[in-house]
């Protein structure tokens, strides 16, 4: 695995979200699958109903009742809008400065990519390998995973494990080292309001119909208060407080002006009167809206009062909210505001998945801390990530064990935003930590 190995997977356009893409998600996927067979897997593709391929590998031990891992990785990545504000096209990846700009440079081909190094790594040395390595790979993730939801369950004897290490993670900087104890789950929805049966000329229909416009940003903005709480009824009635002991363990820590510098806002939104920020962004949830739309809002102007408006809605769920109930209470109540001249209908997304929180007490977290300090020189501090990886729930179900979220992200990837970038450090480190993390694992094993 080199330079160029990289350069080629970033050059799929495995967009999940994108209909159009669905030969490019094959091929990378096929690429992904010979590269693994390459170092001596036997690889498997799991297909459900048209969606982008899950590829099982299995790296067999000379012992077959040896203890097993489970890796997991997503080669699909975000769409690239708004493209005008890319320095480089997002998917002809370019070197600057020691970094790979591509859109998936770091999320999760970049991560991919340097535990595809790693495992070859790993085996250079150990063929076959001292214990059993599984690995699953989807293509949409960044969509939901929804076919690796259906396929989970049915595969639920080969993905048995001893650890899942998910390797789709992220540190706030590369000298302060930190493993991911959990993850917020997720639910999607897209908000429709209805209003007359065609565009209607504002200056004959103004003062007279309702806006569906302003009726969607009414309900939004009454779904949560000034001070940013969710005002939907019963939408905390299941949220679980830390208790005070475990939360100890856990960083929390929030660099302001790091913040300020990166983003070139304060730390403003979420329960700010209620929470600091580390809090707001990871053991608590959210409701937000990631698109709005409706009328016109092309070149110059048009005086349209518009006949629909709809808006992208999610949230991110921690223990013990469960994404279904959630997401039914969230549906009924938006729906309970129609009214005459304003129907409100939700559509709820297939992809969700529930918040994990990972056990302090495993052995494989000391396996992990152990390759930290080992790649890193330092001990990692603990913490609870705020994004979402919807399946790790239901694969640490599936896999009969428990799972640790680990990578080299950095918040200066800008993943999911132009110019995501991925530095030759990150991927020097990230081979390093899954390398001693094996081997760790082998010994660990042993004793
Ligand atoms: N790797 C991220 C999640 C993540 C980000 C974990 C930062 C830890 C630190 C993952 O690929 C992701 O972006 N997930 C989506 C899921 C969603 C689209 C269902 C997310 O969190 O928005
Ligand atoms: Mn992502």
């Amino acid at each position: 695995m080199n330079e160029k190995d990289y350069f080629e997977l970033l050059k799929f356009q495995s967009i999940s979200a994108d209909p159009s893409k669905k030969k490019e998600l094959e091929d990378c996927a096929s690429w992904v699958e010979k590269k693994l067979t390459g170092i001596g897997a036997k690889v498997e593709r799991w297909v459900h109903d048209g969606h982008p391929p899950v590829l099982f590998a299995l790296f067999e031990a000379a012992d077959p009742t040896a203890p097993t891992l489970l890796i997991y990785n997503h080669y699909d990545v975000q769409p690239i809008d708004p493209l005008d504000l890319w320095k480089s096209p997002p998917f002809e990846p370019t070197l600057k400065d020691e970094k790979v700009y591509a859109r998936g440079a770091s999320d999760n081909k970049g991560q991919l990519f340097y535990t595809l190094t790693a495992v070859e790594a790993f085996l250079k040395e150990k063929n076959p390998p001292p214990f059993n390595l599984k690995w699953v790979i989807e293509g949409e993730e960044e969509s939901g995973s929804e076919a690796i939801h259906k396929l989970v369950k049915e595969k639920k004897k080969e993905l048995k494990a001893d650890g899942l290490l998910i390797v789709d993670g992220g540190m706030d900087s590369l000298k302060n080292p930190t493993l991911g104890l959990g993850v917020r789950g997720m639910i999607t929805m897209d908000l429709k309001v209805t209003g007359p049966n065609s565009d209607l000329h504002s200056g004959i229909h103004g003062g007279i119909a309702l806006n569906p416009i302003h009726y969607l940003v009414e309900i939004l903005a009454n779904a949560r208060s000034k001070d940013g709480a969710v005002l939907i009824p019963h939408f905390y009635d299941h949220v679980k407080i830390l208790p005070k002991v475990d939360r100890e363990k856990f960083s929390f820590h929030f660099d302001l002006e790091e913040y300020v510098h990166l983003y070139g806002i304060p730390p403003e939104g979420g329960e700010k009167g209620a929470y600091a920020p580390k809090e707001r962004g990871s053991i608590r949830p959210t409701l937000e809206v990631n698109g709005i739309s409706g009328g016109y809002s092309g070149e110059g102007f048009k005086t349209v009062l518009p006949s629909f408006a709809s808006a992208k809605v999610s949230c991110r769920l921690v223990p013990d909210q469960d994404p279904e109930e959630t997401a039914q209470l969230i549906k009924n109540y938006f729906e309970s505001k129609s009214k005459p001249g304003a129907k409100v209908e939700v559509h709820i997304h297939a992809g969700k998945g529930p918040a994990v929180r990972c056990s302090l007490n495993s052995p494989l977290l000391e396996t992990a801390k152990m390759a930290v300090e080992k790649t890193f020189g330092k001990s990692p501090e603990l913490v609870l990530e705020g994004g979402s990886i919807p399946i790790t729930a239901e694969l640490a179900e599936a896999a009969l064990c428990e799972p640790l979220i680990v990578g080299v992200g950095l918040p200066t990837d800008t993943i999911h935003a132009p110019n995501e970038n991925f530095s030759l450090e990150q991927i020097k480190l990230g081979t390093s930590f899954i390398k001693n993390f094996l081997e760790t694992f082998d010994k660990e094993q042993k004793r």
